[in-house]
């Protein structure tokens, strides 16, 4: 009988110590760590154009508007969309072409890529492509926000969110209204995804974009003068408050999405 229970001891202690040294040769497979949410949230960083695609630059295009440019009357008048999609979309599309056209491997890269990684980018045209490759990115995203048949209220997963965050929509428009209206000078004021996988507003200067701090861009509102002067002249709050008037709630959806695995 005492033989019998030290052959049982010796067999599992060889057991034991056989499967460690198979561990420890990587021989024996071990559950792999899932992605955590900020990592997943981080990589989606690389593809915020379109829900599920990212911004090519080989070469940058301008993509059409997706509706008329007086289509959007109930809150941009169509002279402004006009300037705004063909002159000033336009030129950044343009000057990124022309700031990449002597690093045909960075044309290679997408447009979130470069902004993701400025300083691989040559020094001599580094800044030319943060504003540039930001003008583009930000305003493909904007044309796709805004509807003929936009407006109301929220829909979808997007407006529990809002609700569970900001506590009601009227309190989540007046915070991104008033953060929209205090960002000095150009710039955009979002609402985004932060790395902790939380809505939250964020306001960018210039032409940058959220993914350059880390956020992933679901809403976003244009606050440069070109985007609202010539029916509002120096009256960006009334802007703002228009600007709910026409916002696409469905692509806000598409957008809101957790990102891909
Ligand atoms: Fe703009």
């Amino acid at each position: 009988m005492i033989k019998f229970w030290r052959e049982i001891i010796i067999f599992v202690l060889t057991t034991i110590v056989l499967t460690m040294v198979l561990i420890s040769h990587n021989l024996v497979p071990i559950a792999e760590a899932q992605p955590s949410r900020t990592s997943t949230t981080n990589r989606s960083l690389l593809s915020v154009a379109y829900p599920n695609r990212a911004l090519s630059a080989s070469p940058a295009q301008l993509p059409p508007l997706p509706y008329a440019y007086g289509a959007l009357a109930k809150a941009i008048d169509a002279e402004t969309m006009k300037l705004h999609h063909d002159a000033h979309h336009a030129s950044y599309v343009n000057n990124l072409n022309d700031a990449l056209k002597q690093y045909p491997n960075l044309q290679k890269r997408s447009v979130e890529s470069l902004l993701l990684d400025l300083n691989s980018v040559p020094e001599d045209i580094r800044t030319k492509v943060r504003n540039n490759a930001g003008g583009h990115l930000n305003h493909t995203i904007f044309w796709q926000l805004m509807s003929p048949q936009g407006g109301g209220q929220p829909s979808g997963a997007i407006a529990q969110q809002i609700n569970q965050t900001f506590g009601s929509f009227d309190a989540f428009k007046k915070q991104f209204n008033a953060a929209g209206a205090a960002r000095f000078g150009s710039g955009w004021v979002w609402l985004v995804r932060n790395p902790q996988n939380q809505l939250q507003i964020v306001t960018t200067a210039n032409q940058d974009n959220p993914i350059m701090d880390g956020f992933y861009p679901i809403l976003g509102n244009d606050v440069w003068e070109h985007a609202y002067y010539l029916k509002y002249r120096n009256r960006r709050p009334e802007y703002l408050n228009n600007w709910w008037n026409v916002v696409n709630w469905p692509q806000v959806n598409r957008r809101a999405q957790p990102p891909s695995q």
